[in-house]
């Protein structure tokens, strides 16, 4: 078995193939003159880990070639961060069901497919071959207890986070809660936790996707001003767009941590080891 990558998920295929003690299948990417994308793929054995995140429609078209470039292979597909998850409905007329539609583009070609903390798990009835999706709430549990806390308060952005934010407070025994959101008037909102207070101690917002950041940045400025000694964020997907980052540290947040599912600078747990177990069964 050998490990095979698009170009924006290098980093954590190279951890996977460590993990499952085997190396990586080299490949050439290019673009034609007219921009369409190319790629080529160095030897391949019997049996093929394909990781792909879809984090642009390049990365979506880019994974696409690279699974009928291994035709001949044995595939085992992994989507360490699945783009299009979030439209896991028709919320409007008119709309697609956008996780459908990406999900329905992989089975040809494939024999299984591991995914990371989906967003909705109801997605992975779209996917016409076996799928796993696991969940980083135990190495992001590992990473809070790594950062010498003092009775830490973990908190989820709402309650359909809770569970997950139950499986990170699991970890280190901590207490656990979510925000709720007040309305004072049309223009003031309140976020603040639902049961338990965060005055005078550190608080660790969990979620598995930050986006803009919006979310967490507001909830930061309100927990300081609720008493909260430093507010700290994480997440597994880091799809961070355009200043998300900044709009965090400028919100208070004193540091900011995300997976490799999608590679970034703030990538400071990986969920090779995870992935790993389940391809090894
Ligand atoms: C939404 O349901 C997700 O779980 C995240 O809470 C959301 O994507 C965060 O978005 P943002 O960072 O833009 O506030």
């Amino acid at each position: 078995m050998k490990v095979i990558s698009t170009e924006k998920s290098q980093i954590l295929a190279a951890r996977i193939a460590t993990a499952l003690n085997t190396t990586m299948v080299d490949v050439k990417f290019s673009r034609f003159p007219d921009g369409e994308l190319y790629l080529a793929t160095g030897k391949l054995e019997e049996e093929t880990v394909i990781v792909g995140s879809i984090t642009d429609s390049d990365a979506l078209v880019q994974l696409l070639l690279l699974i009928d470039a291994c035709e001949g292979s044995q595939n085992h597909l992994v989507l360490p961060y699945m783009g299009y998850a979030r439209q896991d409905k028709r919320f409007r007329d008119g709309e697609p069901i956008s996780a459908r539609a990406i999900a329905g583009l992989f089975g040809k070609g494939i024999v299984d497919c591991v995914t990371v903390n989906i967003h909705e798990p109801s997605v992975l009835s779209y996917f016409s071959v076996p799928t796993t999706n696991i969940s980083l709430a135990g190495d992001i549990g590992a990473c809070i207890g790594s950062m010498g806390l003092t009775d830490p308060l973990i908190l989820a952005p709402d309650d359909g986070a809770l569970a997950f934010a139950k499986g990170v407070a699991s970890a280190g025994g901590w207490d656990c809660d979510h925000l709720e959101k007040t309305r004072l008037s049309g223009v003031e909102v309140k976020m603040a936790p639902k049961k338990l207070c965060a005055a005078s101690r550190p608080v660790v917002i969990v979620d598995d996707i930050i986006s803009t950041g919006g979310t967490i940045a507001t909830a930061a400025s309100m927990l300081y001003q609720q008493g909260a000694t430093d507010v700290y964020a994480i997440c597994v997907h880091g799809v961070l767009i355009g200043g998300a980052y900044t709009h965090l540290k400028a919100g208070g947040v004193r540091d900011v941590f995300c997976s490799d599912t999608i590679e970034r600078g703030c990538s400071r747990f990986s969920a090779a080891k995870c992935i790993a177990a389940v391809l090894t069964g």
